[in-house]
C-alpha cells in the first residue's frame, strides 16, 4: 500500500458547496456476494470540471459512478447530488443532473433503431415533441450519426454502440455527463467527436466525469485526476502531479503517456517534466532552444 493516507482520504479538491455537484461522504459499498468494492470513499465533483477516474480492473471505479446517479445505493455513507441525497431522491430526477453511460452498451440500448434511442431519454424528461426533434436533429449532426438512424442499434460494431449510447444521454443535456470507458473499440474518428463532445461540454460550463485506462486521453481531456485501487481512493489531483508519484504509479500499476514519459526524460536538458500533449512538448522544446 502507498503511503497517501487511505484510511483517511478526504479529496484535495472539495469544491465550494455552492459550486459542488455530487457530494460523496463516508461511501462504503459491499455487494450482495460479499465483495467490498469500495471502502471510506470521501470526494465531491464539482461545477465545470473534468474529471478521470483510472485504477486497475476491479478496483471499484464503476462501481463509485454508479452512485453518482442513484443506480447503486450505498452499503453505508451518504451520496449528495446539488444537495439532495440519493436515497431519498427518484432515480428520473437524478438523471435530470447526472447522465451516466454504461461500460457496456448493451446494458442501457434496447431501442429498434437508433433515432428512437435517440428520442427515448428526452421523452422521459417529457419534452415537446418540437423539442425533441430539435435536440435529436442537434445530436445526430454532432455524432455523425446520419447514415445509422434506423439501423438496430445491435447490428453495429461495439465502438459505434458506444457512441450511440453517449449521443443519447448527451442529448438529454445532464449537468454531469459520466462516460464509463468511453474510448474502448472506438477508432480514430470516433475519439475525434468524443473529444469534441467533451470540449462542448465544458465550455458550456457543464461537468464530465469519465473512467478510462487510455492514459493518453485521459492526460488529453481530464483537469484532474482521481486513481483507484483495491476500492479505496489512492490519488486526487492534477495529471502532472500524478505521474510524478512513482508510488501512486506503481500501486495502480499505471504508465504516464508516452510524450509525458519524453518530458521526464528531457527534464536534465531543461524541459519541464509535466508536459501532457504534444502543443506543450512543442512549446518547451522551443523554449530550451530558444
Ligand atoms: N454486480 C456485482 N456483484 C458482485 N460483485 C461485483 C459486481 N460488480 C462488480 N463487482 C466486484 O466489485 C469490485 C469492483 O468492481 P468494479 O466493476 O467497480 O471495478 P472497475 O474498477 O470498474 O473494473 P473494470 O476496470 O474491470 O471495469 C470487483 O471485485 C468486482 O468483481
Ligand atoms: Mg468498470
Amino acid at each position: 500500500m502507498i503511503s497517501n493516507n487511505h484510511k483517511n482520504n478526504k479529496s484535495q479538491f472539495i469544491p465550494d458547496a455552492a459550486r459542488t455537484l455530487v457530494q460523496v461522504k463516508d461511501l462504503v459499498h459491499v455487494y450482495p456476494t460479499g465483495t467490498r468494492a469500495l471502502e471510506n470513499i470521501n470526494v465531491s465533483v464539482g461545477e465545470h470540471e473534468k474529471l478521470a477516474i483510472i485504477g486497475q480492473n476491479g478496483s471499484g471505479k464503476t462501481t463509485l459512478v454508479k452512485h453518482f446517479n442513484g443506480l447503486l445505493q450505498p452499503t453505508e455513507g451518504t451520496i449528495l447530488v446539488h444537495g439532495a441525497d440519493t436515497r431519498k431522491t427518484r432515480t428520473a430526477v437524478l438523471a435530470k443532473t447526472v447522465g451516466y453511460v454504461f461500460q457496456n452498451p448493451n446494458h442501457q440500448l434496447f431501442c429498434v433503431t437508433v433515432a428512437e434511442e435517440l428520442r427515448f431519454g428526452l421523452r422521459n424528461l417529457r419534452l415537446p415533441p418540437d423539442e425533441i426533434e430539435q435536440k435529436v436533429k442537434e445530436t445526430i449532426e454532432l455524432f455523425k450519426l446520419q447514415p445509422y438512424l434506423d439501423v438496430h442499434p445491435y447490428s453495429l460494431s461495439m465502438g459505434a454502440r458506444k457512441l450511440v449510447a453517449i449521443a443519447s444521454i448527451f442529448a438529454m443535456g445532464p449537468q454531469l455527463m459520466i462516460l464509463d470507458e468511453p474510448t474502448t473499440g472506438q477508432d480514430y474518428e470516433s475519439k475525434k467527436i468524443l473529444s469534441q463532445v467533451i470540449g462542448m461540454m465544458y465550455e458550456s460550463g457543464k461537468s464530465i466525469v469519465f473512467v478510462s485506462h487510455d492514459m493518453s486521453f485521459v492526460a488529453e481531456h481530464a483537469d484532474r485526476a482521481i486513481v483507484m485501487s483495491r476500492a479505496h481512493i489512492v490519488f486526487d489531483g492534477s495529471l502532472p502531479d500524478l505521474f510524478i508519484r512513482q508510488d501512486v504509479l506503481n500501486e495502480a500499476d499505471l504508465r504516464p503517456p508516452h510524450i509525458t514519459q519524453l518530458s521526464q526524460r528531457l527534464s536534465d536538458y531543461g524541459v519541464s517534466p509535466r508536459v501532457l500533449n504534444v502543443a506543450e512538448m512543442v512549446s518547451e522544446v522551443r523554449r530550451c532552444l530558444a
